[in-house]
């Protein structure tokens, strides 16, 4: 695996590789977990080149978030991404992606507004931004998200039809320990009593689907099966043709988002 920390020594490693091959990008801000081997494996399966960016991006981080604690394990991880297969590692220091008099941005509206934008005012023009930074440096055939960032997924999808941008976005499903909670580097921060909270999100999301099931409304079920925790909110979000129930809440000072499939199917 080469590691690469800067956009020319990117282009440079890639170059001899690209010649004919399917390029794949897995995007990450590292701290690896199941959910992102998973769509490492995606990708070394879809794919003849692997190229996976490690960068916690500063820009969809507000103010008094968790840029500064974000986890970070920069030797784990490149261990982990050369022990899955992937050919390239990007990961680049902040101001080689922001270098100063840095001033242009991705706003993808409606949706940026709605759900986790609503509660994170500018995340979703920082993930925006950066993705596109991102394709443009990588230029892959396909990259891969995962559909516990659902709202993101729908995001990045409408900005690669509405930019007219050249690669297929695929979303895998979520991964999840064995107590139902999706995998997530925020998990890091829960205490053993607040894990055992944390276990409500999903719980109360399969009451939604449950409920949707049998033709009653999936908000109202999950809402009332929350056990205690108060959501951020609960709502029903379209993910191309799959529908989707959605759900955040704050357990502790740790934040968390999760959803289940309603109906279609994640293409
Ligand atoms: P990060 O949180 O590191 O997630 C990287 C990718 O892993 C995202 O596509 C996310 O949806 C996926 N992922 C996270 N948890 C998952 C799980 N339990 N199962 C399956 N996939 C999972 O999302 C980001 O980084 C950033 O916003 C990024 C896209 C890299 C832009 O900075």
């Amino acid at each position: 695996m080469t590691i690469t920390r800067s956009v020319d020594e990117l282009r440079e490693a890639l170059s001899p590789l690209r010649d004919g091959a399917r390029v794949g990008l897995v995007p990450t801000m590292g701290a690896f977990h199941d959910g992102h081997v998973a769509l490492i494996r995606a990708a070394r399966t879809g794919c003849d080149v692997v190229v996976v960016s490690l960068f916690v991006n500063p820009a969809q981080f507000g103010p008094d978030e968790d840029l500064i604690e974000y986890p970070r394990d920069v030797e784990r991880d490149q261990r982990m991404a050369d022990e899955h297969g992937v050919d390239v590692l990007f990961a680049p220091a902040t101001d080689e992606l922001y270098p100063a008099g840095f001033q242009t941005w991705v706003d993808v509206e409606g949706l940026a507004s709605r759900l986790e934008g609503r509660q994170r005012p500018g995340h979703f023009r920082g993930v925006a931004t950066v993705c596109l930074k991102l394709f443009n440096i990588v230029r892959p055939d396909v990259a891969y998200f995962g559909q516990k960032d659902a709202q993101q997924a729908a995001l990045l999808r409408t900005m690669i039809r509405d930019l007219n941008l050249e690669l297929e976005l695929r979303v895998e499903p979520t991964v999840r320990d064995t107590d139902g909670l999706a995998l997530s580097s925020r998990n890091a921060y829960l205490s053993i009593d607040e894990r055992e909270r944390a276990r409500a999100l999903p719980r109360a999301l399969q009451a939604g689907r449950a409920a949707f099931l049998e033709g009653r409304d999936p908000v109202e079920a999950a809402r009332a099966a929350l056990n205690g925790v108060t959501p951020d909110y609960v709502d029903v979000i379209e993910l191309g043709s799959v529908r989707l129930l959605a759900a955040a809440a704050r357990i502790g000072d740790t934040r968390l988002i999760d959803n289940v499939i309603l109906e279609g199917e994640l293409a």
